[in-house]
């Protein structure tokens, strides 16, 4: 793989331009206009590449939940000891006195990863979930 920078023009309507440079600025000023595109297209890349089935995968699942439901935390735990050999790590915070996060770290073949990020969501009393996934190889 070559991984010489190659140059190349992209039209877009001025507009967009000024959108673009907004969003480049927001990220910092040590982030270039191309090294932005570069981001953006790795991301692209990558949400594409962990969509197909069988892909090994990493990423970490970030649940909220209220600890009042009944019967949710052992649920979360049973999970997790279901499928202990994708979920690797857990942490737990606790951010109010009802209101819990959990940040669930996964890894495996990528349909197993979402099929369990998908349960885990659906279960009762999960009030807001997150997968963010990242290919491994
Ligand atoms: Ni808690």
């Amino acid at each position: 793989m070559n991984n010489d920078l190659v140059r190349f023009s992209v039209a877009m309507p001025e507009d967009l331009l000024m959108d673009f440079d907004a969003f480049a600025a927001r990220r910092g000023v040590a982030k270039n206009r191309s090294e932005v595109i570069r981001d953006l297209v790795r991301d692209a890349l990558n949400e594409e590449a962990v969509a197909f089935p069988g892909v090994k995968v990493v990423g970490t699942l970030t649940v909220t939940f209220d600890h009042h439901t009944p019967g949710l935390q052992e649920k979360l735990d049973d999970f997790q000891h279901d499928f202990f050999e994708n979920i690797i790590s857990t942490m737990h915070v606790h951010l109010d006195q009802h209101r819990c996060l959990e940040v669930i770290v996964l890894k495996g073949d990528s349909y197993d990863i979402r099929d369990i990020a998908d349960s885990i969501i659906g279960t009762k009393g999960v009030t807001n979930g997150k997968l963010v996934l990242t290919t491994v190889e």
